[in-house]
Parts: structure tokens; C-alpha cells; sequence
């Protein structure tokens, strides 16, 4: 079994590059390979407003922050709060606005909803981890749909997403449901995820219309 608690590679290096979570380097690389970020059409363009869900620490939101054109604006929200360790008051900005609370709830969904629309969701939200598989992917699953319900209220024409899912449960309609809103829509894993992690991320290009 995998030490947990010994930092890796990757824990190492996003410790030394300013950054809470080892986590970064998945968004990094799935933004370097499908310009997540990048400005124009979808992305973080200048008055355009990113969506991170299941933020904390906060590596991708910090990611965004420093990556997002001038002018634009991130909402980040996760149960737990952020790190404040590493951010050097990137979350005390004006284009930054984050929410406490279950993703789920929906009062916390009123208060995200009313900030967007968006052009960019990005969510790594995540259950704790109970070591029983399916129970882990059907909870995994149930965020990942009402991720799924945000980009279809919330996410402008164009504009981006990315899911992270446990594979396991019933994933095939989750993605068919995203192939149905973008136009196109793909499975990747990135190659900063654990070997042993059943974790992937379903991303779709190009919404087709709100
Ligand atoms: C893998 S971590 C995210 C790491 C983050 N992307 C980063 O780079 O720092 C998964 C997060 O999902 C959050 N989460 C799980 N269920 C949630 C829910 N129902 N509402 C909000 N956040 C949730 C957890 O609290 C946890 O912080």
C-alpha cells in the first residue's frame, strides 16, 4: 500500500513552486495540453469569471489566479476553508470570491449561480475516501452530477469544464451527458495522479448552448 503521509515528487515540488497541494500539476497539465485557461473563446478571458469547485486547499484556484487574464474573476468553494500559507493575498483580491459550504446545498448553489455565468468550471471535488470502491464512486458520482447541473445552469456558450470522477459507478451516463452539452467531450488522466488512484477527468469543449 502507497505511504500517504511521506510527501512525493510531485508534494515536493509544489511546496517549492508555492503551493498547497500536489493536486496543481494535474490542472496544469490538462490546462497545457486543452488551454483550460487560456483567454478568448472559453477560459478565463478579460471580465470573464472561473468556477473552481471542491477548491481547498486552493492549488488550482491559486493556479488560476495567477494564470487568469486581467479582469477576470474566480469563485472558488469547497467545505473546507482555504489555505491561507501560500497565496500571498491572492485571496483577499478583488477578482476573488470564495464560498464555505456543501456544492450540493442549495443555498450554497444560489450563491454561486448568482455570481456567473461562467466561461471556465473546473472541479476536483472529491468524498473522503472510505476504501470501499463502489461506495466511493457513487459518492464521487452524485458531485460529479451536480457539477454537472452548475455547467448546464451557469456555463456560457463555448465555455469549458472539467469533472474529476472515480471510476467504478456509472460514469458512461455522466459522460454521454456531457457529450449531449459540448461539443467535444473526453476522458483524461493526468500523469501527476496516483498510479494507484482510480481518479480521471472528464472535459468538455465548447458548450453548445445556454
Ligand atoms: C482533492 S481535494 C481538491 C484539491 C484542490 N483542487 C486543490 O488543488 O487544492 C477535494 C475537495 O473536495 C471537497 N468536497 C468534497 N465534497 C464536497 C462538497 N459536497 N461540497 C464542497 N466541497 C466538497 C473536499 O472538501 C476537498 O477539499
Amino acid at each position: 500500500m502507497a505511504d500517504y503521509k511521506k510527501p512525493d515528487y510531485w508534494q515536493l515540488k509544489a511546496r517549492k513552486e508555492g503551493y498547497p497541494a500536489r493536486s496543481v500539476y494535474k490542472l496544469k497539465e490538462m490546462d497545457e495540453k486543452f488551454a483550460l485557461l487560456k483567454t478568448g473563446g472559453g477560459g478565463a478571458p478579460p471580465g470573464g469569471r472561473v468556477l473552481d469547485l471542491g477548491a481547498a486547499p486552493g492549488s488550482w484556484s491559486l493556479y488560476a489566479l495567477r494564470k487568469m487574464a486581467a479582469n477576470s474573476f474566480l469563485v472558488s468553494a469547497d467545505i473546507s476553508p482555504l489555505s491561507r500559507q501560500y497565496d500571498r493575498g491572492l485571496f483577499d483580491g478583488d477578482n476573488f470570491f470564495f464560498v464555505q459550504g456543501d456544492i450540493t446545498e442549495p443555498a450554497i448553489q444560489e450563491i454561486i449561480l448568482s455570481r456567473g455565468p461562467y466561461s471556465l468550471i473546473i472541479s476536483d471535488a472529491a468524498p473522503s475516501t472510505s476504501g470501499n470502491r463502489s461506495v466511493d464512486a457513487a459518492r464521487s458520482l452524485e458531485l460529479a452530477e451536480a457539477v454537472l447541473d452548475y455547467a448546464e445552469k451557469a456555463l456560457v456558450k463555448g465555455g469549458r469544464l472539467v469533472i474529476k470522477v472515480f471510476q467504478g459507478g456509472d460514469t458512461a451516463e455522466l459522460l454521454k451527458r456531457i457529450k449531449t452539452l459540448f461539443d467535444t467531450a473526453k476522458s483524461f488522466k493526468p500523469q501527476a495522479c496516483r498510479s494507484e488512484s482510480f481518479e480521471t477527468y472528464y472535459i468538455g469543449m465548447g458548450r453548445i448552448s445556454r
